[in-house]
């Protein structure tokens, strides 16, 4: 199932690569080569958007792979910000310090290797967003670990909110693994209904949900 229609996706992602950057662009060549799977452009641009919007500077990335995606929170941040990634694969961790340093925005850099959920319980404090891209059977938990540390006007973020349609029960592609779906749409509903959060997923690659907290 398309959640965009791929005219429309094809338009807005051209708009977007006006940030065709060298090592930007390598990082896109090495997702294509090796299958793995970034936000990609209108994803990235939105979540730099978000950041700038709110003004952030400390964020929390659940799931941060090879520096893609932290990419353009470093963008919105500038030197001036702390932000921590996590992801459980070490060599992620030496590709995205050595991209984020060859782009010149590895300052606000702290790069955690370990499970996304136990290196938030570990770091102290609140944060301007917190932002979930893991395996989806931890979507649930992450949520609940994360809606009370995002500072009220900060923002809860998190990819594949749509998981290709699956989400609305009108999709006849199996399930990537068993349970993703369903954790999906428990968290979609958790976040929607929350009285502390307003709340919108954005149809744009495979759903991305923005959460800000109101009290
Ligand atoms: C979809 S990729 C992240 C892509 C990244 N956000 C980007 O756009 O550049 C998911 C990453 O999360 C990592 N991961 C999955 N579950 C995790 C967990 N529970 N804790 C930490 N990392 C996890 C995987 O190793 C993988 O690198």
């Amino acid at each position: 199932m398309d959640i965009l229609h791929p005219a429309v996706d094809r338009y807005l992602t051209e708009l977007a690569h006006k940030d065709d950057e060298p090592v930007l662009l390598e990082m896109e060549a090495l997702a294509a080569r090796e299958h793995f799977p970034i936000i990609g452009r209108l994803c990235g641009r939105f979540l730099e958007v978000m950041a700038r919007a709110n003004g952030a500077r400390r964020i929390f990335e659940m799931g941060s792979g090879f520096g893609y995606s932290a990419y353009w929170w470093s963008r919105a941040t500038g030197p001036d910000g702390e932000i921590h990634l996590t992801d459980t694969d070490p060599a992620n961790q030496s590709k995205a310090l050595d991209f984020l340093g060859r782009a010149g925005l590895d300052a606000p850099i702290d790069y955690h290797v370990g499970p996304a959920l136990d290196v938030f319980n570990e770091t102290a404090g609140d944060f301007n967003i917190v932002y979930c891209d893991i395996d989806k059977d931890g979507y649930p938990d992450a949520w609940e670990a994360a809606k009370t540390r995002v500072r009220i006007g900060g923002l809860y973020l998190c990819d594949n909110m749509l998981w290709s349609g699956r989400v609305t029960g009108e999709s006849d592609e199996p399930d990537v693994r068993d349970g993703y779906t369903e954790a999906i749409d428990k968290t979609n509903r958790a976040i929607a209904s929350d009285p502390n959060f307003r709340s919108f997923i954005l149809p744009i690659r495979d759903g991305v949900v923005a959460a800000v907290r109101t009290r």
